[in-house]
């Protein structure tokens, strides 16, 4: 991995902001992630994600920290946040905003425990496909105190496969849909393909009574995208 985020999320950081990055899937075009999103403040954030923050508590863990967004509003308010990345540039750049306790880490190589884990922007997204998800959420609900709950959000991309007409192109004998093949590139250069998952509500209802967690949509936000409480 060229850690082509996490020196976007430098460059952001360091005053350098001159271009976005630039994201695509295998069944989408190339669109711009605004390097001021991945920086956003409660106000900004989407009404998922203040949800998700309002609802924390105790000792969490932010999985997929990026630059610390969601962190640094949690440990203002007092709670004891942990924050991880796999991206070297996020973890630098969480720490240079002020997250006290921000590791370069896989979700799955963590072992402490915590009474509220967040998985926020698409938090499945980090499962990356199907066949994944019950390996991830087994090791999640090990990480879980007593008590403890998984805030994680996602979206139902079935809306993506609509022709003009109303009508669904989805291939019933291929993958399921919401697995994609995620391009990003930055400055002229092209990150290593990544896959990243997309997985509706019901699907990961499914899951996580298959690992013995169980499952309660808390909203949904304003396009086919819903925020989850796994306990
Ligand atoms: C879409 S970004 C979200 C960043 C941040 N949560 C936000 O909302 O701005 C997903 C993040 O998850 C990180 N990530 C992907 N797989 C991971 C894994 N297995 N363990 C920890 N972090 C991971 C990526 O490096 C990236 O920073």
């Amino acid at each position: 991995m060229k850690d082509l985020f996490g020196k976007a999320l430098i460059d952001y950081q360091n005053g350098n902001y001159t271009e976005d990055l630039i994201t695509s899937t295998n069944i989408s075009d190339e669109d711009e992630l605004p390097l001021p999103y991945l920086f956003r403040n409660f106000k900004d954030m989407p009404k998922l994600e203040q949800k998700a923050l309002q609802l924390s508590k105790g000792n969490v863990l932010d999985v997929g920290c990026g630059s610390g967004s969601h962190s640094l509003y949690l440990q203002e308010k007092g709670l004891r946040v942990k924050a991880l990345d796999i991206s070297k540039g996020a973890i630098e750049v969480a720490k240079k905003r002020g997250v006290l306790n921000a590791e370069l880490k896989d979700v799955l190589d963590e072992t402490e425990t915590f009474d509220t884990i967040l998985l926020l922007m698409n938090g499945t997204g980090i499962f990356q496909e199907l066949s994944q998800v019950t390996k991830y959420l087994k090791h999640l609900k090990s990480l879980l105190n007593p008590k403890g709950q998984i805030l994680i959000d996602s979206s139902d991309i079935k809306y993506m496969y609509e022709d003009d007409d109303g009508g669904l192109w989805i291939d019933t004998n291929a993958n399921y849909y919401g697995e994609l093949d995620y391009y990003l590139s930055y400055k002229n250069e092209d990150e290593a393909p990544m896959k990243w998952l997309y997985l509706d509500f019901e699907s990961l209802k499914f899951a996580c009574e298959s690992v013995g967690l169980s499952c309660e949509k808390v909203m949904d936000g304003k396009h086919f995208d819903y925020l989850a409480r796994l306990t």
